[in-house]
């Protein structure tokens, strides 16, 4: 049987094949034109196409989704979770649709919803994610979240979502794509971006590299949107086991950028402190 809380969900989501919405029909979604989308045995539904995909196994692989559950799990970016919740809070209205677009396995999706849920926020909630890996990870979070989520294998280059149709996009060290996050959001709609910020990771990075570089200063104008809040979290962390080093370099970038050796500076830690670093910068879309 389907529960309130599904159908309030139902059509979030848009037919990646002729832009209908899509419905709730036993355990697929349905579109007018009678498309049809299975719901996994996990809770998402696949909404990439063959013609979409440029690899076989797009976004991140099973290790890294894996990786990041683990280190995310054991609050070391906490404090970017807690600002996020008091950002998406302070900004999204009393009623309305969410999207995080590159959800990875869901942590911030689930923290931001939740807060959103305890402040009797009315939301509607999809999360998409081009990797199959992580949107099973995400589905199974997000399970237990107060507000159901629709979560969808799709990317952000063709968000499964209707035009002018989400008060409220997030993007977490995820690919951007401003065309469709402009489709997508409703005049006024409210854009969340993490970004790292110059020194993330810093001491990791020394550990690594003979000459590391800091990150280099984002520009922040974005055509066709205000900025309209910039906030900083800035922590350092320790970590005291192999494994949550070796998690936390799996979710990086570096992981595949870095040679042997740099690998093996790596393995051979035992313990590592290192400094945080994110921006989180709010948009708000301007009229078209
Ligand atoms: C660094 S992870 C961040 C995940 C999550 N937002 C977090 O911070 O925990 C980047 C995510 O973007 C996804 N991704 C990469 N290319 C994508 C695309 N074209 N469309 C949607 N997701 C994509 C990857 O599969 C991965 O889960
Ligand atoms: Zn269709």
């Amino acid at each position: 049987m389907t529960s309130i809380t599904e159908t309030m969900n139902d059509d979030i989501l848009i037919c990646p094949v002729c832009g209908g919405t899509l419905s709730r029909s036993g355990s697929s979604l349905l579109c007018e034109k009678r498309h049809c989308f299975d719901i996994s045995a996990k809770g998402y539904v696949n909404l990439l196409l063959p013609n979409h995909m440029n690899a076989k196994l797009p976004g991140d692989n099973k290790l890294m989704v894996g990786a990041r559950r683990r280190f995310l799990e054991k609050g070391y970016y906490e404090p970017l979770a807690d600002a996020l919740c008091v950002c998406a809070a302070e900004y999204f209205p009393d009623e309305g649709t969410f999207l995080d677009a590159g959800c990875g396995e869901g942590y911030y999706t689930e923290k931001m919803l939740s807060a959103l849920y305890g402040r009797k926020k009315k939301v509607r909630a999809a999360a998409v994610d081009i990797s199959k890996a992580a949107c099973a990870a995400a589905a199974v979070r997000l399970k237990s979240c107060p507000v159901p989520v629709m979560t969808a294998a799709a990317s952000v280059f063709r968000l499964p979502a209707a035009c002018g149709g989400t008060d409220m996009l997030t993007t977490i060290f995820a690919p951007l794509c401003m065309e469709e996050f402009t489709r997508v959001l409703k005049t006024g709609g409210i854009l969340i971006m993490v970004i790292p910020a110059a020194r993330h990771l810093w001491q990791l990075k020394q550990a690594v590299y003979d000459e590391p570089y800091e990150n280099t200063p984002h520009d922040y104008a974005l055509e066709g949107y205000e900025l309209i809040d910039k906030r900083s979290v800035e922590d350092t962390i320790e970590l005291h086991c192999r494994e949550d080093i070796s998690d936390l370099f799996m979710m990086t970038p570096y992981y595949y950028k870095t040679g042997e050796e740099g690998h093996r500076r790596l393995e051979a830690l035992e313990t590592l402190t290192t400094e945080i670093a994110f921006e989180i910068l709010v948009y708000r879309k301007n009229p078209q």
